[in-house]
């Protein structure tokens, strides 16, 4: 089969992660037969620099006429205090509304060979395999009106029923191929926005008998996701609580730079490591590219279809972490690699499998 697709980098690590991915997706295609046709364009800060605008209108036209867009990360300090339109983040919030992708799923897998790379206690973190599925078109990332003066910064944030019942759809689609098990995370106790996205929850589930269903608030996730990370299979979510929360869950597995994630909902996919651009490592080839390549993983399954070639990156993923490699960022790794012998070495395992 033939793919088109969009590449991504973006700032920072972004740009050496993204690479990796994309010979691991060439490497697949190799030996299953496939072909990936893949173009390269601007967004964030590099667009910025070379465009005036963090989300050119040629990488929007690219993203649409392709199967799906791999992304690496976009921000940098020297655009911190720019005004909202010109900021690198404002470009992937463009994108991601511009594709419709409104749900955004981000797998926290604790591989048995990094738990003591977990700041959690082993029998705590041991098991933890859990899905937060993220709204990501509505909340207070969207909310209108929003306003910044002198003196105030104003956001809001706001459901419709609609946009709450396509997310919690994915998330009881999701929960149901897995252990069947949906936790959706509100702040019922204080916000409407939350009341209304309990009720519509509370209403889909009737859908799906056979998902159990619980309810729970955001601070108190916060807190058992630490606790008690096994007792939670998909968690479904809005936009600001899903942000806060998957970067926790991250942690629980060893390092942010292992977490992937796809959105999905609209025409085309986005992938796209949960990692950010982290400026302070950038250029030293020590970034872990494993989230970037597991996103690539998520991209062959959900944009592409190719499900076996999915599971045989992914499982190459934790052959190469059984096998003792690890980045800078997984310290407890007996065998410390760069960014780019990981990629190689992720290559080579698919080539032996
Ligand atoms: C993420 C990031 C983005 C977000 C930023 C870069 C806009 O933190 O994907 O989690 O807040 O959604
Ligand atoms: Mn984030």
């Amino acid at each position: 089969m033939k793919f088109k697709i969009t590449v991504l980098p973006g700032d920072g690590i972004g740009v050496e992660v993204t690479r990796e991915a994309v010979v691991c997706l060439e490497t697949i295609a190799k030996k299953f037969g496939h072909e990936f046709e893949f173009n390269e364009q601007l967004i964030g800060g590099v667009a910025l620099d070379k465009t005036g605008v963090p989300l050119p209108d040629e990488t929007l036209k690219a993203c649409w006429v392709s199967d799906a867009v791999l992304l690496g990360a976009v921000g940098a300090p020297q655009y911190d205090n720019n005004p909202p339109k010109l900021k690198p983040e404002t470009g992937l919030l463009g994108l991601r509304a511009e594709l419709g992708v409104f749900a955004n799923l981000r797998p926290a897998f604790l591989h048995e060979p990094l738990i003591d790379a977990s700041p959690l206690k082993t029998e705590i973190v041991r098991g933890t395999d859990l899905l937060i599925v993220r709204e990501l078109m509505g909340g207070a990332y969207f909310g209108q009106p929003r306003e910044i003066t002198e003196e105030r910064g104003l956001n809001t944030m706001a459901y419709t029923a609609p946009e709450v019942e396509r997310v919690a759809r994915v998330a009881f689609e999701a929960a149901r191929v897995r252990r069947k098990k949906l936790t959706s995370i509100d702040k019922a106790n204080v916000l409407e926005s939350s009341q209304l996205w309990r009720k519509v929850v509370t209403r889909v589930a009737a859908d799906y008998p056979d998902v159990t269903l619980e309810h729970g608030y955001v601070d108190s996730c916060a807190m058992a996701l630490v606790t008690r990370p096994t007792s939670y299979d998909v968690i479904v979510t809005e936009n600001l609580f899903g942000d806060i929360l998957s970067d926790e869950a991250a942690v629980l597995t060893g390092s942010l730079g292992m977490l992937p994630s796809a959105s999905i909902g609209g025409k085309v996919g986005l992938y796209e490591p949960v990692h950010g651009s982290a400026p302070d490592i950038a250029g030293q080839g020590i970034a872990n590219p494993l989230g970037a390549i597991a996103s690539a993983a998520m991209l062959l399954r959900y944009s592409c279809k190719l499900e076996k070639e999915a599971k045989v990156l992914e499982t190459t993923i934790s052959k190469v972490l059984a096998a003792g490699y690890g980045t800078a960022d997984l310290k407890s790794q007996p065998k410390q690699v760069s960014t780019t012998e990981m990629g190689d070495i992720v290559r080579r395992f698919v080539g032996e499998s």
